[in-house]
């Protein structure tokens, strides 16, 4: 356990490299400031939003072994925090052995950025309930896996992220097509793709759990999920509510899963643990970040300390005694509509007249057709009233070609 902060920009700075840095970056970035920590911020396009609030920043191409080393081997830092998926594994893998620091630990780096690696870890060596799966290195297994998973079966690309790749079967020229399209969108040079039951999704939990130094041993903590839900076949989720409205023996057997999974890959920080809960009753682990989540966002308005506050303290080696939960809250996406350079965003003096409403604009640089530019956060009484307050606000804002205000 850490029991001393140091000063940044100079001998003493505790220091944090953070490998992307999109909004959730940023957030983790604006937490590790107030503990006065040196933040170092990459991605591979500049003013990235965490590039924002960082000391430094840099521009590579993550996924490229040298690069990565470089800017690891030149800022020194005390911690390596990955905050996408797609950076060289390698990389992380030697920089570890090296004796740098990656969060959590670069093996559950690897396995939760490969879902053949993950499904095997979660399925078989952990044991927690999971669709059922099968996988495939060509057009034939991928047919003959469908048959094997039963028809309509889901086929995704071993790596890939937002969905990207994913082909829903209904019949074998489908299930080949499917393997095509996977390995035409997936990360590097995969041949391999899993198939897995597609199941009646009813709700999707997101089982936040983390991992702190207590100064007597490594503690794991579940939080209690988020929710949200998503139409069906849209790789983009829109609004996530805090605490879940799933009833108590479904939110234990989620929170079971998560930590089972996460104490399996161990490290330290947060997680955030996928839960799909079918229209039959099932809770079924699907996939988990070593890193905040995406849903988690919501987190800003109803906790104590927000799934980036305790993922920048757990980090640091820091303890987070259990933060409480202060208020529901409901989260919503801001998408752009169309590609623009430096876009505005209109409408932002009547949604924040909403009570308890807040906004993150996040600054990026450009937008694109669905691109994820901002966030409407609301507490209420219940999470009801947090979703109709971020409903309401969502009609007043809009991303536009700027014209300054
Ligand atoms: N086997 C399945 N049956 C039914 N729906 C599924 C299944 N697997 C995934 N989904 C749906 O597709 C969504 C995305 O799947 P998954 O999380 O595996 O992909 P992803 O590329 O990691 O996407 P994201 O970045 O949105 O999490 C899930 O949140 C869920 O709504
Ligand atoms: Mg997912």
């Amino acid at each position: 356990m850490r029991d001393v902060l140091g000063t940044p920009w100079s001998s003493t700075a505790n220091k944090a490299l953070i490998l992307g840095s999109g909004e959730l970056g940023k957030e983790v970035a604006i937490e590790l400031q107030r503990l006065g920590v040196e933040v170092v911020a990459v991605d591979r396009y500049d003013r990235a939003p965490a590039m924002h609030v960082a000391h430094r920043r840099y521009v590579i191409d993550m996924l490229d072994y040298d690069q990565v080393v470089d800017v690891v081997r030149r800022e020194h830092p005390d911690v390596i925090i990955p905050e996408v998926e797609a950076i060289n594994l390698q990389a992380l893998q030697d920089l570890e052995r090296e004796g740098y620091f990656v969060v959590p630990n670069a093996k559950a780096v690897g396995i939760t950025m490969n879902r053949i690696e993950l499904r095997k870890f979660a399925a078989e060596t952990v044991g927690v309930p999971t669709t059922k799966y099968a996988f495939a290195h060509n057009e034939e297994e991928a047919a003959e896996a469908c048959e094997k998973v039963g028809f309509p079966c889901l086929i995704k690309p071993e790596m890939s992220s937002s969905g990207h790749g994913h082909t829903l079967a209904t019949n074998k020229e489908e299930a080949m097509n499917g393997f095509k399209e996977a390995i035409a969108h997936a990360r590097g040079k995969s041949q391999r793709v899993i198939v897995e039951e597609y199941v009646d999704v009813a709700t999707e939990l997101t089982a936040l759990t983390y991992r702190h130094d207590t100064g007597s041993g490594i503690e794991t903590v579940p939080l209690t999920p988020v929710e949200h839900q998503r139409p069906k076949g849209i790789y983009f989720y829109y609004e996530s509510w805090h605490p879940t409205k799933q009833p108590e023996d479904v939110v234990k057997k989620s929170q079971e899963i998560a930590k089972r999974v996460v104490d399996a890959l161990g490290g330290l920080g947060i997680f955030g643990v996928e839960i799909l809960i079918t229209s039959d009753g099932r809770v079924l682990f699907s996939e988990v970040s070593p890193r905040p989540h995406d849903t988690g966002l919501v987190t800003l308005v109803t906790m104590e300390q927000s799934e980036f506050a305790i993922h920048a303290r757990a980090v640091m080696g820091l303890p987070v005694p259990k933060p409480r939960l202060l208020s529901p809250g409901a989260a919503r996406v801001i998408l752009a509509e169309e590609p623009l350079e430096a876009p505005c965003l209109e409408g932002v003096g009547k949604a924040l007249m909403i009570p308890g409403l807040q906004i993150r604009w996040f600054g990026k640089p450009r937008s694109y057709v669905n691109r994820r530019m901002g966030m409407l956060l609301a507490i209420g009484e219940d999470v009801d009233e947090a979703l109709r307050k971020v409903r309401e606000a969502a009609k007043y804002v809009k991303v536009k070609r700027c014209v300054k205000g």
